[in-house]
């Protein structure tokens, strides 16, 4: 029996897509707990590029079963646009290969039309959502009138759901918010087409995992976005509308604690940040454009240049601690080529005060100093690279580095996009 769990540990984008797309070769289930498709997965096999937004990044691997928790937000017309492309690629040919929670919430128009005109209407202050509907969604899941697949599969109940929120939704859209009303018949005949599209993929998914995992099949638990976007552990109010940290898998997927068997931590070795919020190793010079320039660091949702800066060991620290981490996987280490010298921040300082993790006040976080440790860089390319000893000195220090100050081992570093572009430094993962 065991299960795995990967998280990001960052602010989102630290390359769980390649991760988890290389570890579901050892699994046989991969489940999605949280987020919707505010995230965006490239996958790179045999040269070819795929992102998928909603469908657990283990899709490519023939005969895995991709399961939707319910922890998810779904965007049904999203799902069948995403279901319809892998199956043009030869994937998803079975309809038993993917699985949806009943009680997964569904994003609907008028939660993505607030999303939108919240954002318009902050101004300077906006978030910087990825637009997607998802905040709304998990509002309306909290208040107690969120629609889920089990509603929809039910007309009447659909009917009498949709009709009662939309006409409260049409007066805040129309008086508050400035915007036009939504017409119902439109949003009901659309999501009932939907429906027929969905309804062969939808059950009871928290008992299925139970059951898969009880009888020893491998699972693994496929986070999205970063630990600093979790709402109650990350850097709040810049953070997305869901837990996105290890102990969401238990909530987001219904499977009990003692399932959760080993947790991997996902970081990009230096880091980046879409959207707004606090970013304390950020770099505004030209070393900040190399590294969005060689990293491609631009969102696989919404194409916007990504923030980028130094490794953050304090961010990492964190996250360690809140996800329970038992490895480290560090990816774009081939990025870093070419820097004559490194940072690390190991630390904070703020008002005489030292912080060794990451502090909750975004006025904090704003306003203090990292403290930096320098390392030496190197030239060489290292995306042909397949093991630990072939990496050139200075990046095996750098490795070690992270490895003490964040107080967990590195099992897997990643050189490049391609599957094969991995340095498998202890192969087990489950
Ligand atoms: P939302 O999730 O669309 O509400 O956006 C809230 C914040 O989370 C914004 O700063 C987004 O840029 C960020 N965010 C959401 N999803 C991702 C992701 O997959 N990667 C990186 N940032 C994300």
């Amino acid at each position: 029996m065991s299960t795995l769990v990967v998280v990001g540990i960052q602010w989102g984008d630290e390359g769980k897509g390649k991760v988890v797309d290389l570890l579901a070769q050892e699994a046989d289930v991969i489940v999605r707990f949280q987020g919707g498709n505010n995230a965006g997965h490239t996958l790179v096999v045999g040269g070819q590029k795929t992102i998928v937004r909603l469908i657990p990044s283990g899709v490519l691997h023939a005969g895995k079963v991709c399961v939707i928790g319910n922890g998810v937000v779904v965007d049904p017309q999203v799902l069948v646009e995403e279901i319809d492309t892998l199956q043009q690629q030869g994937c998803l040919s079975d309809a038993s290969l993917l699985r949806i929670s009943e009680t997964a919430h569904l994003i609907m128009p008028y939660h993505k039309a607030i999303d939108l005109a919240r954002e318009r209407l902050r101004g300077e202050g906006r978030i910087g959502t990825t637009g997607r509907g998802i905040g709304p969604t998990y509002e309306d899941k909290m208040a107690r009138v969120g629609i889920r697949f089990v509603d929809l599969l039910d007309e009447e109940v659909f009917r009498d759901k949709l009709s009662h929120n939309l006409q409260e939704k049409n007066i805040y859209l129309g008086s508050i918010l400035k915007e036009q009303a939504l017409d119902f018949q439109q949003i009901f005949d659309a999501y009932c087409r939907l429906r027929d599209r969905l309804a062969p993929y939808v059950m009871n998914a928290s008992r299925y995992l139970h059951e898969e995992i009880s009888r020893g099949r491998k699972v693994l638990f496929e986070g999205a976005q970063g630990t600093m976007l979790d709402v109650d552990h990350g850097t709040y109010p810049f953070v997305t509308s869901s837990n996105t940290v290890a102990g969401a898998v238990c909530t987001g997927a219904g499977i009990a604690p003692q399932f959760i068997h080993n947790v991997i931590g996902i970081s990009k070795t230096y880091t980046t940040r879409v959207g707004s919020g606090p970013f304390p190793t950020e770099l505004f010079g030209p070393e900040g454009e190399k590294l969005r320039r060689d990293g491609g660091e631009f969102g696989t949702v919404t194409g916007r240049p990504r923030r980028c800066g130094w490794f953050d060991a304090v961010v990492a620290r964190t996250a360690a601690r809140v996800n329970g981490l038992t490895s480290l996987a560090l990816t774009k280490i081939d990025v870093l080529s070419g820097l004559p010298t490194l940072r690390i921040c190991t630390g904070y300082e703020y008002n005489g005060r030292h912080y060794d993790e990451v502090p909750p006040s975004v006025q904090v976080l704003e306003r203090l100093t990292p403290v930096y440790e320098e390392l030496p860089g190197w030239s060489e390319r290292l995306t042909e690279l397949r093991s630990l000893d072939a990496l050139p000195v200075n990046a095996r220090r750098y490795v070690e580095r992270i490895e003490q100050l964040v107080g967990v081992s590195v099992k897997m570093i990643s050189v490049g996009a391609g599957r094969e572009e991995t340095i498998l430094i202890r192969p087990a993962f489950f």
